[in-house]
């Protein structure tokens, strides 16, 4: 049994339930005996402390650091704990550990900031693990250096769990030429869409997915796009386009009348919104289509918006909050490549986080 060091950025829903699954028995168990490694954490940081262990944390002592931030606090309140954590402590406190080869640096953060620490771990011969979509959706240069070997993984950055990175990244290496993706990368909008293709109105729509829990805080982070653009350019970088994120052709589902409000102001103004969002949705359904939010992806740039589907086709018949990503490509060229499933969520995206880092054991000599 090979023991596998590795370190984890940020420590909130998604960070805190992968040291939850890694604690799991059966799922310790399955680890362990198909890939023969048992992963042991050796650093959690989070915004506010860093708790580190050069011979790994004991169960007992991530239980604490898990209790901390329960209690609103910082992983640095466990014992042995402390309370600096810029990127900086956690690279001298890395270098402390000896050499990184075979160690694993998850980035569970939602900062931009963690691009040169990502590098330092690659350069020094260990490997990263990205939930964190900012590092790869920023300057071109770096998602280039980031990616330039395949120690650094990020299949929990689109469609969390669900496995859109890694179809795409083999069907690249067996020399498929990929035609287009077409992808539904927001289980918010989705539902949102699924409910004004039903008739209901705008605002409606919007304050169910609020009352859900399915939105952000401010729904605006949803109904903007980036973050459906800055996965379809994850995408678009995967196959040698190099765009920067200003490229991504975006359109949002803020209608024009609630542009500029404060949050309080948008909320309380939502239905001024109905009328533009519901006639464009009745102009396509007195044509027989539906409208969903996609991200189009294989012309010049990615094209990211409202768009017309047919009622029978894959993303037309997407329900609820379901992420939906079809591939077509030379091979697949009839009937496209289809993956479906939850596209977000603490546990499937900590599954993700999880088979990177079981893929780089497996790869690791
Ligand atoms: N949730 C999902 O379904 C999902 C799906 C796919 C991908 N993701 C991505 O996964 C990442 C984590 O998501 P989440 O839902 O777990 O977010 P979250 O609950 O807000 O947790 C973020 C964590 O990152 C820490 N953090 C932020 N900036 C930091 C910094 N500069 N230095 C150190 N730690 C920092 C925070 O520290 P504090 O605790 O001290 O604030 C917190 O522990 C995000 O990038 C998100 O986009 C999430």
């Amino acid at each position: 049994m090979r023991s596998i060091a590795f370190g984890l950025l940020g420590v909130g829903g998604v960070g805190s339930t992968l040291l939850n699954l890694l604690n799991d028995e059966i799922v310790r168990t399955e680890i362990a005996a198909r890939a023969g490694v048992l992963f042991q954490p050796h650093l959690l940081a989070d915004r506010r402390g860093i708790l580190v262990s050069p011979h790994g944390l004991d169960a007992s002592r991530v239980r604490q650091a898990l209790e901390a931030k329960a209690a609103g606090g910082s992983v640095g309140e466990a014992p042995g704990g402390g309370s600096a954590s810029s990127f900086d402590d956690v690279w001298a406190a890395l270098q402390e550990m000896g050499s990184l080869h075979g160690f694993i640096l998850v980035d569970a953060t939602a900062s931009d900031g963690t691009v040169p620490l990502l590098l330092r771990v690659l350069d020094a011969g260990g490997c990263v693990v990205l939930a964190n979509k900012r590092p790869l959706t920023g300057e071109w240069g770096d998602f280039l250096r980031l990616t330039a070997s395949r120690r650094c993984r990020f299949e929990a950055t689109v469609g969390a769990g669900l496995p859109v990175i890694r179809t795409l990244q083999s069907l690249l290496d067996t020399g498929d030429r990929v035609l287009s993706i077409q992808g539904v990368f927001s289980g918010t909008l989705a539902y949102i869409c699924t409910a004004l293709n039903r008739g209901e109105r705008y605002s409606d729509a919007v304050r169910a997915a609020m009352q859900a829990g399915y939105t952000e805080p401010d729904p605006r982070d949803d109904l903007g796009g980036i973050d459906v653009a800055r996965k379809a350019l994850i995408l678009c970088r995967m196959m040698g386009q190099s765009l920067e994120l200003r490229d991504v052709h975006v359109t949002s589902m803020i209608p024009s009348a609630l542009e500029g409000l404060d949050l309080p102001a948008f909320l309380e103004r939502l239905p001024e919104g109905d009328a533009e969002v519901n006639a464009v949705v009745q102009d396509a359904a007195s044509r027989g289509v539906r409208l969903s939010y996609v991200a189009n992806i294989g012309g010049e740039v990615p094209v990211v918006g409202l768009h017309e589907v047919l009622p029978d086709s894959p993303i037309g018949r997407l329900a609820g909050t379901d992420n939906i990503v079809v591939f077509r490509t030379a091979r697949y060229r009839n009937s496209p490549m289809v993956i479906q499933g939850p596209g977000a969520g603490r546990e499937v995206t900590a599954g993700g986080i999880l088979a990177d880092m079981v893929d780089l054991a497996l790869s690791m000599p």
